[in-house]
């Protein structure tokens, strides 16, 4: 028996109400494979606390988290402290200091719960997310001149370095080895003509490495519409961090809800922990009824597992995840009325059914 230790970031809003139904799940396959035990160690950290303490996080935060096995995230943000102190506080902090420089996003549809595509199932929209997740547009350069007057103005900085790029690519190119065999790139080289024309580039010498993966390069633009229209046509896509944000959003809604997408922050060096989260906020105006759905946060813990090397329960975990959605309790976005505790507790017992 083994046993990981878990950092638990459960956040802000509908965060504190999904996480525990992701460990309540992830634990029963623990006892189901007879292979694991988690040991977990919460941390507060969230707006509630900034209120508080006038910060994030503790000053030494990151330091705390250095030794966990991997950190469980809910979510970050809440009304009463601005979006961009709460995520430059906690979560950005986090993907940057551990080197977390992937990020990883599947994108698939799953049998039981419709997309909004007409005529797409589960087979026709099955794509790998590869967001670049330390730098480009998130560098977080910058600064404001003459703040508050009519000559105010603000400069956000992209930066991109020949290095981010090219282990974001290798990553996904090494990834596409291992599915369909395809990468395409979001670009926008048309009008960003330093940062974007260099990342083609260093992409396509990336892609000489891997003679038996088919490169693409789209249009950031292009390939959105492409996701709508020929989303079977895309198999593993790797994007700049803005690029890729925006596009995961995107994925998610053709998935059917934003209750299921998932993601894992990747140290693929493992110099650092990595960390699991879903793709959907705190969602304030749903929190504290016990409505929201905790699909994602399971599904985000199954690649957590993964990642741990407990392949035999992840495989459980998203075998349960399937099982439920097709025939489980639907929490109110996916049209029920069933409670977050309820599909924990569906999700839970259908491991190893
Ligand atoms: C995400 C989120 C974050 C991001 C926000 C909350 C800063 O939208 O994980 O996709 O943009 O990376
Ligand atoms: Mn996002």
């Amino acid at each position: 028996m083994r046993t990981h230790r878990i950092a638990v970031i459960p956040g802000d809003g509908v965060g504190v109400e999904v996480l525990p139904e992701g460990l309540k799940v992830l634990r029963r396959a623990g006892e189901v494979t007879g292979n694991f035990k988690l040991e977990t160690t919460d941390y507060p950290w969230s707006c509630k606390w900034y209120l508080e303490h006038g910060k994030m996080m503790d000053d030494d935060g990151i330091d705390r988290l250095r030794d966990s096995g991997s950190i469980y995230l809910g979510a970050v943000g809440f009304p009463g402290v601005p979006d961009h102190i709460s995520l430059w506080g906690l979560l950005l902090p986090i993907r940057k200091e551990f080197d977390q420089y992937v990020n990883l996003r599947p994108v698939q549809m799953i049998d039981g719960i419709p997309g909004p595509l007409a005529g797409r199932k589960a087979a026709d929209v099955d794509m790998t997310f590869i967001r670049e997740n330390t730098e480009g547009e998130y560098v977080g350069m910058g600064g404001r001149f003459k703040q508050g007057t009519p000559d105010e103005s603000a400069i956000q900085v992209a930066l991109f370095t020949r290095k981010g790029i090219e282990r974001v690519a290798r990553y996904a190119f090494e990834l596409a080895r291992k599915r369909r065999h395809k990468v395409a790139s979001a670009t926008k080289s048309n009008a960003l003509n330093y940062s974007m024309v260099m990342w083609d580039e260093i992409v396509a010498e990336v892609a000489k490495a891997y003679p038996d993966v088919e490169l693409t390069t789209y249009h950031v633009d292009a390939l959105s519409a492409r996701m709508v229209t020929f989303p079977d046509t895309l198999d593993v896509i790797v994007a700049s961090n803005l690029f890729g944000d925006i596009l995961t959003d995107l994925g998610g809604a053709l998935q059917g809800s934003m209750g299921l997408p998932a993601g894992a922050n990747l140290n693929p060096e493992r110099k650092y922990p990595s960390m699991f989260e879903p793709i959907h906020g705190s969602a304030p105006r749903r929190a504290g009824q016990g409505t929201a759905n905790p699909m994602a946060t399971v599904w985000a813990g199954a690649m957590m597992l993964e990642h741990l090397g407990e392949t035999e329960a992840a495989d459980l975990v998203m075998k349960a995840l399937k099982h439920v959605a097709l025939d489980g309790p639907r929490t109110k976005d996916l049209g029920g009325t069933a409670k977050t505790v309820e599909m924990g507790d569906a999700l839970a017992a259908a491991i190893g059914k």
